[in-house]
């Protein structure tokens, strides 16, 4: 096959894909159903030691619900790397069965092999995830009381230049192609999640953050829908931006906190929520939710510290990061009261433990003890 049949090939996909998101499912009541099945995936790295503190913290605050089977946390085995490359299979079949049994997932860390560090070329779990899901807005708020700044970022999840990341095409040697998507359904469900938190939160600032006048059509794209979907929520303030300057304003204290609801796509999302996290006091104290229409699933910002695990300091990391996804995994069920239990204490373990994450302070252990004391 020659790269231009592969190109109509991808372009077929897509336009399946556009078809099967006018067909998504909606959200489930999670107040009426029966039971709710939560899937915890301990991925690579510090995973597993993050994912034991989190559990422990969950098993504690969920016991009645758990005890009378209204909740089921359910391990789910299988997404580490070795078994990814034994299988050769990004996120293996049964492991994908097993994750479309669950109604929510709470998620670790996983690796995602890079260009040359001698790993195959298997594509990013966290995007296969995503796609298969298909868990179009993801969620990281960020708060910095001291700075008065309360940010959320909604980032497209499933398109931009994560859509066909792995199905860029070398030409020959002097010419590489990597494709970036945007379309009309995935553009606008994002930015309608957005707006109704902003109508749901207090009439927020909303910036849509885009670098439109270079990516003509994408970014274009997705500003003139999202600037549409706006005329719906007339109560908001609505700017658009372009993601450079917006780098530079998140750290202008003169300005900063003038901002609170930001619409990005996909890899300005990933770049940007990073520099925001990293203000907050670094990608270990944000979370993460990927929400979707019949799943949503919660993880940590950060990856899986790959060095931490070489120099023998896995249990320094800090399982903050992933506690907050579990916050808003909390919220997202609509257990607000239990949500803010563990909140105020994770506001507070934050303050009493030091966690520089190098080997250095307090531990995972300390900080699961910390908090099993505290909610
Ligand atoms: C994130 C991560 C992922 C991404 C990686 C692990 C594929 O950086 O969730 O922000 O790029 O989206
Ligand atoms: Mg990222």
């Amino acid at each position: 096959m020659t790269y231009i049949e592969d190109f109509a090939q991808i372009i077929e996909e897509q336009l399946e894909r556009v078809e099967r998101m006018k067909n998504a499912q909606e959200a489930p009541d999670f107040a009426s159903m029966d039971k709710i099945v939560i899937g915890t995936i301990d991925g690579d790295g510090i995973g597993p030691i993050i994912m034991d503190s989190c559990r422990a913290i969950l098993e504690k605050l969920l016991a009645d619900e758990i005890a009378s089977g209204k909740i089921e946390l359910r391990t789910i085995e299988g997404l580490t790397i070795e078994n990814r490359i034994a299988r050769m299979e990004t996120v293996p079949a049964d492991v994908l069965a097993a994750i479309k049994e669950c109604d929510l997932l709470l998620k670790g860390p996983t690796t995602t092999p890079g260009k040359g560090d001698g790993r195959p070329n298997l594509e990013s779990a966290n995007v296969t995830l995503r796609r298969e899901l298909d868990l179009f807005a993801n969620v990281r708020p960020v708060v910095i009381p001291e700075k008065n700044i309360d940010w959320i970022f909604y980032r497209e999840n499933t398109e931009g230049e994560y859509a066909l990341g792995s199905k860029g095409v070398d030409i020959n040697d002097d010419l590489s192609i990597d494709f970036k998507v945007t379309t009309t359904a995935g553009t606008t469900r994002l930015a309608r999640a957005a707006f109704e938190y902003a109508r749901n939160n207090g009439n927020k600032n909303v910036s849509i953050i885009t670098k439109a006048n270079i990516m003509k059509k994408t970014d274009g794209k997705f500003l003139s829908l999202c600037k549409e979907v706006a005329e719906d929520y007339p109560e908001n303030k609505v700017e658009d931006w372009y993601v450079d300057i917006m780098a530079a304003n998140l750290i202008d204290d003169k300005i900063n906190s003038n901002f609170n609801v930001f619409i990005l796509p996909n890899l300005y999302g990933d770049i940007i929520t990073d520099e925001a996290a990293q203000m907050q006091g670094g990608v270990g104290t944000a979370g993460s939710a990927n929400i979707g229409g019949r799943y949503a699933m919660f993880e940590a910002i950060h990856g899986t510290a790959p060095r931490m695990v070489e120099d023998g300091i896995a249990e320094y990391a800090n399982p903050a990061s992933l506690c907050r996804a579990a916050v808003m995994m909390l919220r997202h069920m609509g257990m607000t009261d239990k949500a803010a239990v563990l909140e105020t204490a994770l506001d507070d373990v934050a303050k009493a433990l030091f966690m520089p994450g190098d080997g250095r302070g307090n531990t995972a252990y300390d900080f699961t003890d910390y908090v099993l004391e505290h909610i």
